[in-house]
């Protein structure tokens, strides 16, 4: 069969291909995007972009390599002032953060915390206490994955009691504790040395194993 291809339909025919090609990327640019998790590391120490920050940084950043529809946001508490829960809930920095948790798009969470005493940090404390209004009237953070990262400055400094006291308060919330690959069983547990934990490998290998099986469960449980 002769094809006949004036100059007019072959522009025609050419517009509508582009047409509908830069349709189609467009309906799955929509579609990915509407995919899209985010992952919150929250930072509990008091002391700003330290060791605690960094740590939960490099889980994000192997949640995030785990697939492009995973995002990565770092909160650092850091210098921020946050109460414990009371009746009255206080004015202080809580309040801005709490909506980024009640986002449909939220994940899972990577929580960070420097082991005070073989135990969490009072900020770190003070922080999963104000999250109470995420339990009532709904479980906003129901069958959302957590992971936990835990810094001290000792090798044996109560990092992995520090993780459970964590995951024993977000029990509480519905959330799914995640661990579990070698050699992060219980989480992340870190040895800062002289404020750095850039010597530690074996410790950034923990947290790059948490974040990444957080984002693994993550995209799972978004289906
Ligand atoms: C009040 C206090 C108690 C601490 N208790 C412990 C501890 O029990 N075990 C430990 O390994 N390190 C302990 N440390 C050291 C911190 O866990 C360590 O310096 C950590 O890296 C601090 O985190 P940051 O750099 O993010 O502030 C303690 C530090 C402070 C200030």
């Amino acid at each position: 069969m002769k094809q006949n291809v004036t100059r007019r339909n072959f522009i025609a025919t050419a517009g509508a291909a582009a047409l509908a090609a830069s349709t189609t990327s467009a309906l799955a640019a929509e579609a990915a995007k509407g995919k899209t998790l985010t992952i919150i590391g929250v930072s509990c120490s008091p002391r700003r972009g330290m060791t605690t920050s960094r740590a939960v940084q490099a889980a994000l950043d192997a949640a995030k390599a785990v697939d492009p529809r995973i995002e990565t946001e770092l909160i650092d508490l850091g210098g921020l002032n946050i109460a414990p829960w009371s009746p009255t809930p206080p004015a202080d920095d809580m309040a801005p953060l709490l909506p980024k948790f009640q986002d449909p798009a939220l994940g899972g969470l990577i929580i960070g915390s420097p082991s005070y005493f073989r135990s969490l940090s009072g900020l770190a404390k003070c922080f999963l206490e104000r999250l109470a209004p995420l339990r009532e009237p709904k479980m906003v953070l129901a069958e959302k994955p957590f992971g936990v990262v835990a810094v001290g400055a000792f090798r044996n400094g109560g990092q992995e009691l520090t993780i459970e006291q964590i995951q024993t308060i977000l029990l509480c919330f519905g959330m799914i504790p995640v661990g579990g690959h070698g050699p992060a069983f219980q989480g992340a547990t870190l040895l800062s040395a002289n404020d750095s934990i850039a010597q530690d490998d074996l410790g950034l290998k923990t947290a790059a194993q948490l974040g990444k099986h957080v984002g693994e469960v993550a995209l799972k449980m978004a289906g």
